[in-house]
């Protein structure tokens, strides 16, 4: 007999037939009623024992966490909130749980503790749902871009380039850390090593997936990056999954409308296609609001949160516009800021990206025009000599969740950058030479997806919406 997924029982019309359920029991009450749960839907299945009909023997091992293989009759369900339940026929364990060492009892569990419990968290209503938004939001970005002919570019994880600055880099060697080879100097002689130089783990697709926006037009990477930094927050990782769009002939505002039609986009088919998950993160999130101080609640619930993305239009301005609002807002005239807004060109902190957001536009923000100073050496350098494309939107609660620009295509601008920054220019030759052969404006960003699903979900700290964070001190499992 083929087994029916849990979600699709509950839309069947009861009429008596004969199922086939697996799944693993959530609790069992009065030796009578499991509430099963196969993780295709958030909801659990009443599975009904009839009284006496089940050997004692049987009835013990039925514990919360034991896995099941249910054969029984679908047929309407007298309780409230279900429409359907089954009435057992055969139960098989599968696999016995001892409900005294089992570490996931029926109630509810700190996220610190699920997180030294990551093999089973998946076992639980907020990690199932949050992985099953995750899925959907993942295959959403593939058929947002596949629907507008982008082509998925995958660009290597192994890389040899470490040019983009984007934060330090996990080193990748096969060298015997106890007894490297040695060059004359002295230094570690990694010419010896797996590669024949030294290599990394990538922090960023971008300059490879360039190369392809330089010959395919519209293109994406979708892929894990690595960063090393010492970054204790909610909203950092080691390990973390970033989508990075790469288009030939978009200037700026192309590249910023883009990137609010893709958050849209993502925002209104979890609306449409995660609607159960997201009512119970919905209220899970303001049960953890209801705890916080008055003045740190946020006026929205995370369902009307995603739709008031969707409906209007994310704020534009500029970074010298921004540091105007900052420097006159009164959280930096009483000095409330740890960082107080002085002067034109310092970087912004999270602490005024949230402000602009959250205070003073009260909805998404679109920054662009950053100075060159603060920004990376690819993006293109405006007529005013002192800033360049640069863009980045900043959510409520996030922060920044894109960063991108505008690339300097011309080959003699974007040389110097690299030398007045010091850059190894030996190790971009090729990355150069996309300026030298056929060179074409283009433009692109960067969306971290854990982000991403962290606004979507409601979850507080990044570490709750991947399956296995990686973060400083932390790569167990
Ligand atoms: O702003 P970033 O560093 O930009 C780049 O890497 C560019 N190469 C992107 C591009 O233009 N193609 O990172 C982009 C996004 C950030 O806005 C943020 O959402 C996310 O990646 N991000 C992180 N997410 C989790 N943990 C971290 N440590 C992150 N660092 C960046
Ligand atoms: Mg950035």
């Amino acid at each position: 007999m083929k087994r029916t997924k849990i979600k699709d029982l509950l839309q069947t019309p009861p009429e008596g037939q004969t199922v086939l359920v697996q799944g693993w029991v959530r609790t069992f009450r009065n030796n009578q009623f499991i509430a099963l749960n196969d993780g295709s839907v958030i909801h659990n299945l009443q599975v009904v024992l009839e009284l006496n009909a089940f050997p004692e023997e049987t009835l013990k091992r039925i514990t919360t966490g034991a896995c099941l293989s249910v054969t029984g009759t679908l047929i309407p369900s007298p309780a409230k909130g279900q429409a359907v339940e089954v009435k057992a026929s055969t139960v098989e364990i599968l696999g016995d749980c001892d409900a005294e060492k089992f570490p996931l009892q029926p109630k509810r569990h700190s996220l610190e503790f699920l997180r030294e419990i990551a093999h089973l968290r998946s076992r639980t209503n907020t990690f199932g749902a949050v992985m099953r938004v995750r899925h959907a939001m993942a295959f959403a970005v593939h058929k947002f871009f596949n629907d507008r002919g982008f082509f998925y570019i995958h660009t290597p994880i192994i890389t040899g380039s470490d040019a983009e600055g984007a934060g330090a880099m996990f080193r990748v060697s096969t060298l015997d850390p106890n007894n490297p080879p040695k060059d004359e100097q002295g230094h570690i002689n990694y010419k010896e090593d797996f590669f024949g130089r030294e290599t990394n783990l990538t922090v960023s697709g971008q300059l490879e997936v360039e190369t392809y926006a330089m010959a395919l037009s519209d293109t994406y990477t979708f892929g894990p990056t690595f960063r090393a930094e010492n970054s204790n927050t909610t909203r950092h990782l080691a390990e973390f999954w970033m989508i990075e769009p790469e288009m030939a002939f978009y200037d700026i505002n192309d590249n910023m409308q883009l990137a609010q039609d893709f958050l849209q986009y993502l925002m209104k088919y979890a609306l449409e296609n995660c609607s159960e998950d997201l009512q119970f993160l919905d209220k899970r999130a303001a049960e953890e609001e209801a705890a916080k101080p008055q003045d740190q609640r946020s006026e929205l619930g995370l369902v009307d949160r995603l739709k008031f993305v969707v409906e209007n239009e994310f704020q534009r301005l500029t970074y010298t516009e921004a540091i105007d609002i900052l420097r006159n807002s009164n959280p930096n005239k009483k000095k409330k800021f740890q960082y107080l807004i002085d002067q034109w060109g310092v970087d912004l902190q999270s602490e005024h990206e949230r402000y602009l957001v959250e205070k003073h536009f009260k909805k998404p923000v679109i920054l662009y025009n950053y100075p060159a100073a603060i920004k990376a050496f690819y993006m293109r350098q405006n007529e005013d000599g002192k800033t360049v494309a640069a863009m980045d939107v900043l959510f409520p609660g996030i922060g920044e969740i894109i960063g991108g620009s505008q690339r300097e295509e011309r080959l003699d601008r974007l040389s110097r950058r690299i030398q007045e920054l010091n850059l190894p220019e030996k190790d971009l030759w090729w990355y150069l030479e996309l300026r030298k052969f056929g060179s074409a404006p283009h433009s692109g960003f960067g969306l971290g997806f854990e982000r991403l699903i962290q606004f979507v979900t409601g979850m507080t700290n990044i570490r709750d919406v991947i399956p296995f964070p990686r973060f400083p001190g932390n790569a167990e499992f």
